[in-house]
């Protein structure tokens, strides 16, 4: 980030502390249909379509370092291994043997020189290629050159690796759009795994993400945590291509670092590129569909949100911190979980809890739509984007969201700056 966009950030941060109402050119936000969180249908739509769609974050390249590591990944639904080639590219293919079906592996993760059916043994290389099978004479005219794996599409950012279902999809780059450029200082080529586990909620998975789109809720649930240091009516929203936000809201005079921040074990290695408001804020990404990380100079750590039927999900959390060099991996607390990974910390216990109590009253005959404030416009812009890719025909009309956020709220346009300026020189003159 240069120094001119973190000069208009603070001066943001300031409009947005001083305005009485949401910006002029703000349109005013249809409720979101309550059946978004709770009809079969629409659940059914983000299965064919967003989780077939997008790309997802499946692994680090910690998980499967050398070539012949594989890891087994199914938290999108698909059986998906992921393989390091011999060349040293990064593969995904289903698990599923091109003979009957069976699973090429059944172990989490590993390293063998070959993947062998454990059916009837059946052979592939770790591009995929059918290498050999037993008993050859049986099957007549069998081309080995069309019963290699499934590819699936697999790019990486940095060391972090993802998966796309979509052979049409854009490249991941093109789907990070101008989020690629501004994680240059995050070094994201030289993030090492330090912790990464799972969680079983019990609420649909957009509710627990969602208590991580906006900061509306932070002086309520967690008043004497995140309310402590976080300076909430500073936050400056920003709307990306393809359903990606961010926010951005200074650390409050007087608290210098976050809790959360904190419970990083101080011995690590701090990232030297992460600019000013990486260091003196709470800069947090969502990228669509189910990524949610604040990112700082001390960690990026990622939470991912999977769906596990309509009403449960699994909150997946991340450490990833600087590369700490030749040695071993130091003793590193992780960001997000206490007790070795066992438990939630307590920022994510917070939001978690009141996710179970939030799925109940959803599920209520009262619960018919959610009108959202300016300050959660991630969440309608989430929502838009989520329309976008299934394709607002396929959409029963009552679940719709109405297109409303225009072109002129996606980066890098901002009419808030427009009405910044204009209130400068209305109160100048
Ligand atoms: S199903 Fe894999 S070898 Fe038969
Ligand atoms: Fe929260």
């Amino acid at each position: 980030m240069n120094q001119q966009e973190i000069d208009q950030l603070r001066q943001l941060m300031e409009y947005e502390a001083s305005r009485t109402e949401p910006p002029q050119a703000f349109p005013t936000l249809p409720d979101i249909p309550g059946g978004r969180y709770t009809d079969p249908r629409f659940f059914d739509l983000e299965k064919q379509h967003i989780w077939r769609k997008a790309w997802l974050l499946a692994a680090h390249i910690d998980e499967v370092p050398e070539p012949g590591c594989f890891q087994l990944w199914e938290n999108a639904g698909q059986p998906v291994i992921i393989v390091h080639g011999d060349g040293g590219a990064i593969n995904a293919f289903y698990n599923t043997c091109s003979h009957r079906g069976a699973p090429v592996v059944t172990e989490a993760s590993g390293k063998r020189p070959r993947l062998t059916c454990k059916y009837h043994g059946w052979s592939y290389s770790h591009e995929g290629d059918l290498l050999a099978i037993r008993d050859p004479e049986d099957f007549r005219g069998l081309d080995f050159s069309c019963r290699g794996l499934t590819k699936i599409r697999c790019e990486r950012f940095g060391n972090l690796i993802f998966v796309n279902f979509d052979d049409e999809a854009p490249t991941l780059l093109d789907w990070l759009g101008p989020i690629a450029d501004e994680w240059q200082e995050f070094q994201f080529d030289k993030c090492r795994l330090a912790g990464r586990h799972i969680f079983d909620l019990n609420c649909n998975w957009k509710i627990a993400m969602e208590a991580n789109t906006e900061v509306y809720h932070v002086k309520s649930i967690h008043s004497k945590t995140v309310a402590v240091t976080l300076d909430d009516r500073r936050n400056v929203n920003t709307l990306y291509p393809n359903g990606h936000g961010r926010m951005i809201a200074p650390t409050k005079e007087g608290a210098d670092e976050l809790r959360v921040a904190a419970s990083i074990d101080s011995n690590i290695r701090l990232i030297e590129t992460v600019g000013e408001i990486g260091r003196t804020c709470t800069q947090s990404y969502g990228i669509f569909p189910n990524w949610v990380s604040p990112l700082s100079h001390r960690a990026l750590p990622p939470l991912l949100f999977w769906p596990n039927g309509i009403n449960k999900c699994r909150l997946e959390t991340w450490t990833l911190v600087h590369d700490w060099g030749d040695g071993p991996k130091p003793q590193l607390q992780d960001m997000w979980t206490n007790a070795d990974g066992t438990e939630l910390g307590a920022v994510l216990l917070e939001d978690t809890e009141f996710g179970e109590w939030i799925q109940k009253s959803m599920e209520s005959y009262g619960f018919k739509g959610v009108p959202l404030s300016y300050q959660e416009a991630r969440i309608y812009h989430w929502n838009q984007s989520a329309d976008r890719m299934i394709g607002i025909d396929n959409i029963p009309p009552e679940l719709r969201v109405p297109q409303v956020i225009g072109e002129e709220w996606i980066y890098p346009n901002d009419p808030r700056i427009a009405e910044m300026e204009a209130d400068k020189s209305r109160s100048a003159g």
